[in-house]
């Protein structure tokens, strides 16, 4: 075996030292071209964890995403390391289930997210935006995570879930505690912390917003769960308490993380910048790149339901496959000079997943909301520059920055 190769085959993809700055880009550009599925043995964090499969191209991406009666999302949950998330939660949520089950519960939610539907919050979405850029007046400085995206995004979700505004920062706090429970700035109390402490207190106040709406329906989402019925029956609490979290979860956590993301390429590549301030009508497409660039999360995963093969490569049933969007997506046979930042490449990609059941649910309400976000934030502040190093979330799954400090104007 060629020590390339050799060298490949032994990597720890999980090793801290390759995602000390986000996702170790040039890790997988060297899987996708000499090890395109890989295994990984073990965890650092996690030693009772067992290894994975990663798919790193894709094409193979793609038919994993479509094949769910041989890559479950029911048989051993959605992510690589479950980290103590008992797998019959991870069953209560729609991500976590397979066809007949899946496609029900989806299906109630899919009418109240079709484009027409989302385009119809446009106008409440660049209110909730302009709001937060206003309470900027007079400032210099600001962090765009903290100041502008996680308000904005936390309300947007919040509204359309029924949560009062002011408890939009505690509903912050616990989403951001348990989708990056591995970092100790996210997340003082540790794992253990985050399902002792954080995840009950989600689940008790999302409870009492249930009981709430039984005894009074109003017209946001949490009221269509507790309302529906699939198929003559209505849901059960944990899969209504699931549901909700799984909406909160998505909404909270993605869009903040592409807008951060794509606004500090748009102040690091000033010719991309220009071309936008120049021609607005460009957003969605620096929306796109942004997407594919910096997909906000690094990875679902799925679970061999039979002895099968995958590019050569023979996997076992049970064993766990885990598909990286954050080398997809920079795959050399599908974008030209994968690396670069280009708003005007309109480009194929899969951020939202690739295909197949379980394809991003929130896919017009999230470009909707980069695009008033980045559209209101350029009209504001066409100047903005980066006034500090940002830092990456440390986490395997959620691909975003904690800080982004800026300065307003020059
Ligand atoms: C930048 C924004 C977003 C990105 C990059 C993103 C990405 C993804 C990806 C990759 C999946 C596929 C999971 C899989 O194949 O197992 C997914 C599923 C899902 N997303 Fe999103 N998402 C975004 C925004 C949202 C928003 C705003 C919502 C709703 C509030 C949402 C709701 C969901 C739901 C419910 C699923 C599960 C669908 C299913 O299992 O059938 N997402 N998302």
């Amino acid at each position: 075996m060629a020590t390339v190769e050799r060298d490949l085959k032994s990597l720890e993809l999980t090793a801290r030292e390759h995602w000390g700055d986000g996702p170790p880009y040039e890790v997988f550009k060297q899987l996708r071209g000499g090890c395109p599925i890989h295994w990984t043995e073990s965890f650092e964090d996690f030693p009772d964890e067992a290894g994975f499969w990663s798919v790193t191209t894709a094409d193979d991406i793609h038919t994993v995403s479509r094949d769910w009666q041989t890559y479950s999302s029911e048989r051993g949950g959605v992510l690589a390391a479950a980290a103590g998330f008992p797998i019959e939660l991870a069953r209560a949520m729609f991500i976590g289930m397979d066809p007949p089950k899946h496609d029900r519960l989806k299906a109630l939610f899919q009418a109240g997210f079709t484009p027409r539907r989302i385009a119809a919050h446009e106008e409440a979405i660049r209110e909730i935006v302009v709001r937060v850029l206003d309470r900027l007046e007079g400032r210099r400085t600001c962090d765009l995570v903290s100041d502008v995206a996680q308000p904005a995004v936390s309300r947007v979700i919040g509204s359309f879930m029924g949560i009062a505004e002011e408890d939009d920062a505690i509903w912050a706090r616990l989403m951001n505690s348990t989708l990056g429970a591995a970092d100790p700035d996210l997340n003082p109390g540790g794992f253990e912390g985050a399902l002792e402490n954080d995840l009950p207190e989600i689940f008790d106040r999302c409870r009492k917003l249930i009981a709430d709406r039984r005894a009074q329906p109003t017209d946001d989402l949490t009221s269509v769960l507790v309302h529906s019925e699939v198929e003559g029956q209505k849901l059960e609490e944990h899969e209504i308490v699931m549901g909700f979290f799984l909406l909160m979860a998505a909404g909270n956590d993605s869009t903040k993380a592409t807008y951060c993301s794509g606004m500090r390429a748009l102040m690091e590549h000033p010719d991309q910048r220009r071309m936008l301030l120049e021609d607005p009508a460009l957003v969605p497409d620096a929306v796109e790149e942004s997407l594919r660039m910096f997909p906000a999360f690094a990875h679902f995963r799925r679970t061999a339901t039979c002895d099968t093969e995958l590019h050569g490569q023979k996997i076992k049933e049970g064993e766990k496959v885990v598909m990286w969007y954050v080398s997809s997506n920079r795959d050399e046979t599908r974008f030209q000079d994968a690396d670069r930042f280009d708003i005007t490449r309109k480009a194929e990609h899969q951020a939202f997943g690739a295909g197949g059941r379980h394809f991003c649910l929130g896919t017009a309400l999230a470009r909707l909301e980069l695009k008033v976000l980045f559209e209101e934030t350029l009209a504001r502040y066409p100047q903005m520059e980066m006034a500090g190093r940002p830092a990456a979330v440390e986490s395997l799954f959620i691909n975003q920055l904690k800080t982004l400090p800026v300065r307003l104007r020059p």
